[in-house]
C-alpha cells in the first residue's frame, strides 16, 4: 500500500515503519496515525513479520500531535471525533512486539506514541517531554498515565507541569527507555534487537507482551496468576518441546510458532 506520511520496509522478519513528515518534525495528524495503524495491522497479519520497529528521523521521533491541525478545533470537535482515541486503541490491539527507536524530539503525542510501543531504545540525542501545558492543555494519549507508571509520580508531575524535556541519560536512569546508544548506532541497535526477538517463538513473544502489559491492568495477585497460567499453557506448544530439547542437545532451537 502506498503511504504518504510513513515509509514501510519489511526485511528479515522485521517491519520497519519510519514516520516521515520531515517538514513538521513528524507531528502526528489524522493521516499519519491512520497510515501508522494500517501499516501495523498489515504487519500483524503478515506471517513474515515477527517484530516491528517504529522510528522517526535523527532530529525527531515525533514532536507531538499536529498543533496546526488542532488549533482551531473545539471541544465538540475533539470529543465528537474522540481525537486520536481510535488510533491509540488500534496500536494497542497489535499483538506482535513493537520497538520504538527514538532519536531527537519525542514530545507530547510523540513521547506517548513511543510509550505505546513495547520498549524504547533511544539515541543519546533523544529528548522526551510532555510540553502540552505550554499550549494551555495537557497530555491526552498516556502522558499523565503511562509516564507516571514508567517513571513515577514525582518525575511525571515535573514533566507534565513544567513541560521540561528529559534527556536520554535521565530517561534511561528513570526507566523510560531500555537502552541508550550513540545516534549513529540507533537503527542498527533497534534492528538487531528486533532480529533477536524475531528468532524466538512468535507464540511465546506474544504471550510475553500480553503478560507484561497485564501487569499494568490488574492487581499483582491476578497478574501473577495470569502469568503462571500463560506460562503453563506454553507447554501445549511444539516450540516448548523444541526449545527445551535444543538446550539439552546443545544446539540452536528452530521455532515453528506451533
Ligand atoms: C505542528 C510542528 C510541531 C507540532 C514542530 N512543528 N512541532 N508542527 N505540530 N507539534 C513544525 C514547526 O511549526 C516548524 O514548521 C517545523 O516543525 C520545525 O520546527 P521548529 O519549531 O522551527 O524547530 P526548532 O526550533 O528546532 O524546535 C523544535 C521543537 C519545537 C522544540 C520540537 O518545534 C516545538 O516545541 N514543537 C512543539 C512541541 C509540542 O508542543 N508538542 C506537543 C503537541 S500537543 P514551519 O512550517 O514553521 O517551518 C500533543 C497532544 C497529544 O502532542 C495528545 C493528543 C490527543
Amino acid at each position: 500500500m502506498a503511504y504518504e506520511t510513513i515509509i514501510v520496509e519489511v526485511e528479515d522478519h522485521v517491519a520497519l515503519i519510519t514516520l516521515n513528515r520531515p517538514d513538521a518534525m513528524n507531528a502526528l495528524n489524522d493521516q499519519l496515525l491512520g497510515e501508522l495503524v494500517s501499516a501495523l495491522e498489515d504487519a500483524q497479519s503478515n506471517d513474515k513479520v515477527r517484530c516491528i520497529v517504529i522510528a522517526g528521523s535523527d532530529k525527531a521521533f515525533a514532536a507531538g500531535a499536529d498543533i496546526k491541525m488542532m488549533s482551531e478545533k473545539s471541544f465538540v470537535d475533539v470529543f465528537g471525533e474522540d481525537l486520536f482515541g481510535p488510533e491509540a486503541e488500534g496500536i494497542m490491539r497489535i499483538r506482535k512486539p513493537i520497538i520504538a527507536a527514538v532519536s531527537g524530539y519525542a514530545l507530547g503525542g510523540g513521547c506517548e506514541l513511543a510509550m505505546m510501543c513495547d520498549f524504547i531504545i533511544a539515541s543519546d540525542t533523544a529528548k522526551f517531554g510532555q510540553p502540552e501545558i505550554n499550549l494551555g492543555v495537557m497530555a491526552g494519549l498516556g502522558g499523565s498515565q503511562r509516564l507516571t507508571r514508567f517513571i513515577g509520580k514525582s518525575k511525571a508531575m515535573d514533566m507534565n507541569l513544567t513541560g521540561r524535556f528529559m534527556e536520554a541519560d535521565e530517561a534511561e536512569r528513570s526507566g523510560l527507555v531500555s537502552r541508550v546508544v550513540p545516534v549513529k548506532k540507533l537503527m542498527e541497535e533497534a534492528m538487531s534487537a528486533a532480529a533477536k526477538i524475531a528468532e524466538k517463538s512468535a507464540i511465546a513473544t506474544m504471550a510475553v507482551k500480553e503478560s507484561v502489559n497485564r501487569s499494568y491492568e490488574t492487581t499483582l495477585r491476578e497478574g501473577l496468576l495470569f502469568e503462571r497460567r500463560v506460562f503453563q499453557s506454553l507447554f501445549a506448544t511444539e516450540d516448548q518441546k523444541e526449545g527445551m530439547a535444543a538446550f539439552m542437545e546443545k544446539r540452536e532451537a528452530q521455532f515453528r510458532d506451533k
